[in-house]
């Protein structure tokens, strides 16, 4: 199988997605040129150019495409190639109104933007195999092919006829008669039995809540419509090309598809990231979104976006400022990315993304952002050999899951404030600010490795993944595990008892009587802190120690967190500084440290290979204490016992004191 190894050929890769339709053809020369100014070793070439390509139904127009490829070959530069599947041209929409997708309401999601298909459209399924094909036939000997990127961002949903004909199939595979799936969906509530395959619809738009579990199996049927679409691109591709490596971009944190899933059909896994300039918490998103993907790539992972400046899709967009963009490009590295890549290359003048940046941004080769993205390209030459194909190590995992997740975000629950990912986000943030390296990992797989492993929240959690985490526990592991976890089993059916009951021996818990969640700004006064979000009105069985109680209101003296053994559960979530205290507390007990113990505020350490990265997330310089003598990589400078880090500095430090 090819790998990302086989397109760094131990380099990092650098650059961008590259969208020269959209530029005179002049133009392209100055860019190869610039690029090389920048270091950049790799373009993303076609994403969005399947009405250059294929502007009548049928018509092949690749001369342009030929012409850049031969351009940026002959400077060096390789090619991730996409098959760009992802934005039909007009004239399928016109042609082909049922390709179009449709929302829960039953409205049509008209062309003239991008993503407009309908997953299960057989129509745009042959005409996107079709092009792949030929594509793939036409450029499979081409020497700057590094990389197949197929589409772009899958995320579209569907709620057309073609769509409920399609679920269908998806749902008789999966339940085999309609009795299995009417007692998995429980549709003897609300009257909704089903008592044929053809009266079953996507969830649409309904008159009150919707059945939960019918829900949840659309989200698992759209993430499985939309990786049919990409395997069968991927295997048309590697069908030309088996050495070449095939990847799809994910969206950050994008609950649409099952990234552990997709993943296992990747040769790369590459995801765009996009953390805000402007959130004092965006290093922490970053290397969240990195520790995310690397564990699903299982090592090296590529970013396959990133922005230079401004985006244009907040409420407000903010730009970088100067040095933030080198330091979260070089935590990514540092977090184990082996391709470091932008949208885009040269900054839009026309079309939707015209104020969303590039690495050459309206101002030009002589603007702030150019500059930067030229440092950055000539430091990574630098450490890319140092770092490429090394790995990033980690004795505490996390685990995340979208069946989870998915069941989380259900219509009808006990609180609608409270949000899965900012539950992972805050526990991996305390992981972060204790300076604890960590990574993911999805319930079922193999936890004995690991030290300690923490549960934010899995609402959702079946037989075989409880046993797993039983039994890790049993072997001398150590658990963290967060409110309302293992609640419902895989059907979304509760569990009594508010909690499966091999948890609640695990936890030291006979029953919880009632979720206490608390109103947005409330608190809940615990031992030595405050809980937030959620509480519980839990039974101990008497077997567990009480680390924290709830003092005062209605849960006065009933446990908030009780460990038992190697077991921890916390029945609400901590303020940021007490579940950081609790987490480091319990890392301890298990014989986790910090990656460097006594950094300062805002300085991130990580080692790679063997490689220590220094990243400085203050606003100000900081120092940072090292025993012994250290060469920094990106200055060639030493430093003896201390680290001087400026504003958003970085230190790529290799330990010659021996
Ligand atoms: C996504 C897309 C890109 C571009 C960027 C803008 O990541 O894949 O085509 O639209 O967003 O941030």
């Amino acid at each position: 199988m090819p790998s990302l190894r086989d397109a760094t050929r131990g380099r990092v890769l650098f650059g961008g997605d590259y969208n020269p339709e959209q530029w005179p053809e002049e133009v392209w020369a100055d860019d190869v040129r610039l690029m090389k100014e920048a270091g950049v070793n790799s373009v993303t070439i076609g994403v969005f150019s399947w009405a250059m390509i294929e502007p009548r139904p049928g018509a092949r127009e690749f001369g342009w495409l030929d012409r850049l490829l031969d351009l940026v070959h002959a400077h060096g530069i390789g090619v991730v190639l996409a098959t760009p599947t992802s934005s039909p041209p007009p004239w399928m929409g016109a042609l082909h109104p049922e390709t179009l997708p449709r929302t829960e309401d039953g409205s049509v999601v008209n062309y003239g933007s991008r993503q407009h298909f309908c997953p299960s459209s057989p129509v745009y399924r042959r005409y996107a195999a079709s092009l792949t094909e030929d594509l793939a036939a036409r450029y499979a000997d081409h020497p700057a092919l590094t990389v197949w990127h197929i589409n772009n961002e899958y995320c579209t949903h569907c709620w057309c006829d073609e769509t409920a004909a399609h679920f269908r199939r998806w749902l008789a595979s999966r339940y085999g008669t309609l009795d299995a799936l009417d007692a998995a969906w429980g549709t003897a509530f609300w009257s909704q039995r089903y008592g044929a395959w053809a009266e079953i619809l996507p969830p649409r738009r309904a008159q009150y809540m919707r059945n939960p579990a019918q829900e949840l199996d659309f989200k698992r049927f759209t993430s499985d419509a939309l990786m049919e679409c990409y395997t069968a691109e991927r295997d048309i591709v590697a069908r030309h090309t088996p050495h070449i490596p095939v990847t799809t971009n994910f969206m950050p944190l994008w609950s649409g598809q099952d990234a552990w899933a997709w993943a296992e059909q990747e040769d790369i896994v590459s995801v765009d990231v996009y953390p805000d300039p402007k959130d004092p918490r965006g290093g922490q998103y970053n290397a969240m979104l990195a520790d995310m993907t690397r564990s699903q790539a299982g090592g090296p992972w590529m970013v396959m976006e990133q922005a230079a400046g401004p985006v244009n899709w907040r409420a407000v967009n903010h730009p970088k400022p100067a040095g933030l963009n080198r330091l979260w490009s070089l935590q990514s590295v540092a977090r184990g990315a082996d391709a470091l890549c932008y949208f885009q290359w040269r900054q839009s003048r026309q079309g939707a993304e015209k104020f969303h940046s590039g690495m050459l941004s309206h101002a030009g080769e002589s603007g702030r952002t150019f500059r930067e993205v030229k440092r950055i390209g000539a430091e990574l030459a630098v450490i890319g050999p140092e770092v490429s194909g090394t790995g990033v190590p980690a004795e505490v995992a996390v685990l995340h899951d979208w069946d989870a997740w998915w069941s989380s975000t259900q219509e009808g629950r006990p609180s609608s404030l409270v949000s899965y990912t900012e539950l992972v986000q805050a526990w991996h943030g305390a992981l972060w600010d204790a300076g604890i390296g960590m990574e993911f990992a999805r319930p079922g797989s193999a936890l004995s490795g690991y030290r300690m492993v923490l549960v934010p929240q899995l609402q959702l959690l079946g037989d075989a993944a409880v046993d797993d985490l039983v039994a890790y526990v049993r072997g001398g592991g150590t658990l963290v595990c967060g409110f309302f976890t293992g609640v419902v089993d895989v059907d979304d059916r509760i569990r009594p008892g508010g909690m499966d009951a091999r948890l609640r021996e695990l936890f030291g818990i006979r029953t919880v009587h009632e979720w206490w969640p608390l109103d947005a700004g409330a608190a809940v006064e615990c031992d030595g802190f405050r809980g937030t979000l959620w509480s519980e009105e839990l039974e101990p069985d008497g077997s567990a120690e009480t680390v924290a109680a709830y003092r005062g209101g209605e849960l006065d003296g009933l446990p908030s967190v009780l460990r038992k053994g190697g077991a921890w559960y916390l029945s609400t979530l901590p303020e940021p500084g007490a579940l950081r205290g609790l987490l480091v507390r319990a890392a301890a007990a298990a014989g986790v440290r910090p990656v460097l113990e006594g950094l300062p505020a805002g300085v991130e350490a990580v080692r790679r290979g063997g490689l220590l990265f220094l990243l400085n997330h203050g606003r100000t310089p900081a120092v940072v204490e090292l025993p012994g003598r250290h060469l920094d990589l990106l200055t060639g400078a030493e430093a003896d016992g201390v680290v001087r880090l400026d504003r958003y500095g970085v230190a790529v430090l290799r330990d010659v004191s021996a």
